[in-house]
This record gives structure tokens, sequence and C-alpha cells, in this order.
């Protein structure tokens, strides 16, 4: 895929598409689609212990920590053809600590990946890392900052270092810099996830960062990790935590016919929920990403998620799944299943 031109990535992507819907609808689970990847994970060492996050405080991943290798990214970058956009490199872990990331960014953007993220804590975000990023070819950065002010900011993001002024001052001076460098790339977008805490900041935070140079705001959707552990729901607003407690999954979750995420050390699970990596499907440095999205593994899975029997702590209590109704004669319209239903009806009458 690297070397087609703009028409035929289309045309192949819009192809794969095609056959990740049919899978789907049809409830197939060898699939004839190639899975989308939504992350590679530069990281997942991390200075920051976040409320919110697994990999933060208390720090519930049990994973080895580690860096995404040159030779396991080269590889991995061979291996795929298609990707979400933006395809993100990061996952958990904060991607500037990893010490050759604008040498990987750089080298994923010479093999044609189209649209390469990074989140950032911007700890780290200082002159030479903000003129490294404007040079590395980064397409798109997302800054999460999560707090208008000090005090709500320091109760999330939480560290002995790293102060809410001294994050924002990085921020400003990327902003700046990338204005004075007169750069469109990367796409900047702050973000503050919508919690208990921050619900009454949003619109101050979005006036602030937009006048700062901000190309884009967002208020992040907050996610419980897939209910695995119900710490995560008590941080969510109040109003919508009994949501988060009782609602359940009604159709199969898309993401296992759709995409993949990649761990740092080239593992592959079905969901960024998957922190721990406990559903871990197949391994990169050992095979290609297309057999391990018809492995025996990920046939499996999809067949129990299709039949409302996957039993794993990973999807059990999860209802932030992607919610799509199953449709039998996909492409077609839905009610012409109604009507072949119906006739089938009036046919066994006759009979
Ligand atoms: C896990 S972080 C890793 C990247 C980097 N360390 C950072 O903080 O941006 C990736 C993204 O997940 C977001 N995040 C963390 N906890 C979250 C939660 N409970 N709900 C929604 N987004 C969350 C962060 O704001 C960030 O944009
Ligand atoms: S949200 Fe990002 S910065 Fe915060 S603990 Fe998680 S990985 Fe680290």
């Amino acid at each position: 895929m690297h070397g087609d031109s703009g028409l035929s990535l289309y045309l192949k992507n819009r192809q794969n598409r095609f056959w990740q819907n049919y899978g789907y609808h049809h409830g197939q689970v060898k699939l004839r689609n190639l899975p989308e990847v939504f992350a590679i994970e530069s990281t997942n060492y991390c200075n920051l212990r976040c409320v919110m996050c697994p990999r933060g405080e208390p720090d519930i991943m049990e994973r080895p920590l580690g860096n995404m290798s040159d030779d396991l990214f080269r590889k991995i970058l061979g291996d795929i053809e298609f990707y979400k956009e933006p395809c993100w490199f990061h996952w958990f872990g904060e991607p500037l600590m990893h010490p050759r990331l604008f040498d990987q960014i750089a080298l994923a953007k010479s093999q044609g990946i189209p649209d390469l993220g990074i989140s950032t804590n911007a700890t780290l975000l200082d002159a030479d890392r903000a003129q490294a990023i404007l040079d590395s070819g980064l397409d798109t950065i997302l800054i999460a900052v999560d707090g208008a002010t000090k005090d709500v900011y320091e109760r999330i993001r939480i560290s002995s270092t790293f102060t809410f002024e001294r994050v924002c001052e990085n921020v400003r001076q990327f902003l700046d810099l990338k204005k004075r460098l007169g750069r469109t790339r990367p796409a900047t977008t702050l973000s503050i996830i919508v919690m208990e805490e921050t619900k009454s900041q949003l619109d101050d935070f979005k006036r602030y960062w937009l006048a700062a140079g901000a190309d884009e705001i967002i208020f992040k959707p907050y996610t419980t990790w897939g209910n695995q552990d119900t710490q995560f729901i008590q941080l969510a607003v109040s109003e919508i935590q009994e949501t988060h407690r009782t609602q359940v999954r009604t159709n199969p979750c898309y993401h296992l016919w759709e995409s993949v995420v990649i761990a740092w050390d080239g593992r592959v699970v079905p969901c960024c929920f998957d922190f721990d990596a406990t559903v871990t499907l197949g391994d990169l440095k050992t095979h290609s990403l297309r057999e391990v999205w018809n492995s025996q593994a990920y046939q499996d899975l999809r067949q129990k998620e299709r039949d409302g029997e996957n039993d794993s702590p990973l999807c059990r209590n999860c209802n932030q799944a992607p919610s799509i109704e199953r449709n039998p004669v996909w492409p077609l319209p839905k009610q012409v299943a109604r009507v072949a239903a119906a006739l089938s009806i009036i046919e066994n009458e006759r009979n």
C-alpha cells in the first residue's frame, strides 16, 4: 500500500471497509478485510500519575515497561496496510519520553503513513522538542491538559515535578513557535476530558486555548476502561455514573471486525481499553498482522462476541463499545430482511 497513488489508496480503503461491514453484519469470524491500525504504543513509561488513567494513580498496569524498538517498528510498518486516521503513536505512557520518537515518526512518514498523531501531556514539551515535533513530519498532536485552573489540573494530573504553570508555558511556547514559523502541521488540538472535576471548566478551557492559537479544542468523553475496575466510575460526571454502572452492551463490539492496537512489545490487542494486554491475540515479533487478524484466537473471540458469550474480563462488563445493530442482509436495507421474513411467514401459512 505504501507506494500507492491517492486514487488507488482511496479505492483500497473503500473496498476494505466494504468487507469490514460485510463481515460484521453477516456475523463472519474469518474476515476478508484487514484491520485498521488504531494505535501503536511508542512507550508505556510515564512521568505523571493521572487519576483517570490505569497507568496513573493508582498505577494498576502490570505488564512490563518498555519502548518500541527501531527494528520492531520497522517490521510493523512493513506489515500494516490500513490505518485509522489519525493512527496514534501512543497508547499508555508519555510518547515524549521515548528517546527515538522523532526518528521513528520520520521513518513512519517516509513509509507513507497518511496521518500520524500523538497525544502528549506536554510536561517535556520544551523548546527543542517543540522544534523537533514541527520538523518531524507529525500530522496531528493532541495536547491533553485536563483543567483550566491549577487546583483542578493538579488534582487530576498528579506530579511532584510538573506544575500547571509549567505545562501551560510549554504549550504556549509550542503554539507560538508554530505560528512564528508559519507551520500548519501538526494540526494541534487541546483536549480536556469531561469528568466531574472538569465539567464546570470546559468553556473557560476552550476560550483560553483557542485564543492562544490551538486549531481545535475537544471535550473528550470520559471512559471507564470497559468497567474492568469499578474505581474509574466515581470520576465520571455525577449525572451519568449510574448509566456507566447499569448500561449493558446490546450489539457485538464493532472493534473486533475493524481495528487493532499494538503494544510497544509487538503484542496485538483488540481495543485500547485492554491496558494490561489481557486479551493478546498475537505477536508481531513473530507473526504478520494478516496472520494475527485471522488467527484461531481472533476467530474464537469474534464467535463468542457474536453469540453473546464473550466473558473475558476485558469485555464482560464493557458498555462503551461501538454499537451497531447487525443487518443480516447488508448491504441491502434492513427492511428487505423484514419483508423476506414476512413473505416466508405467508409461505408457511399457505403450506
Ligand atoms: C493514556 S494517554 C497517553 C498519552 C499521554 N501520556 C497523554 O496523557 O496524553 C492517551 C489519552 O488518553 C486520555 N485519557 C486518559 N484517561 C482517560 C479516561 N479515563 N477517559 C478518556 N480519556 C482518557 C488522555 O487524556 C490522552 O489524551
Ligand atoms: S493519561 Fe497519559 S500522562 Fe497521565 S498517567 Fe496516563 S499515560 Fe501518563
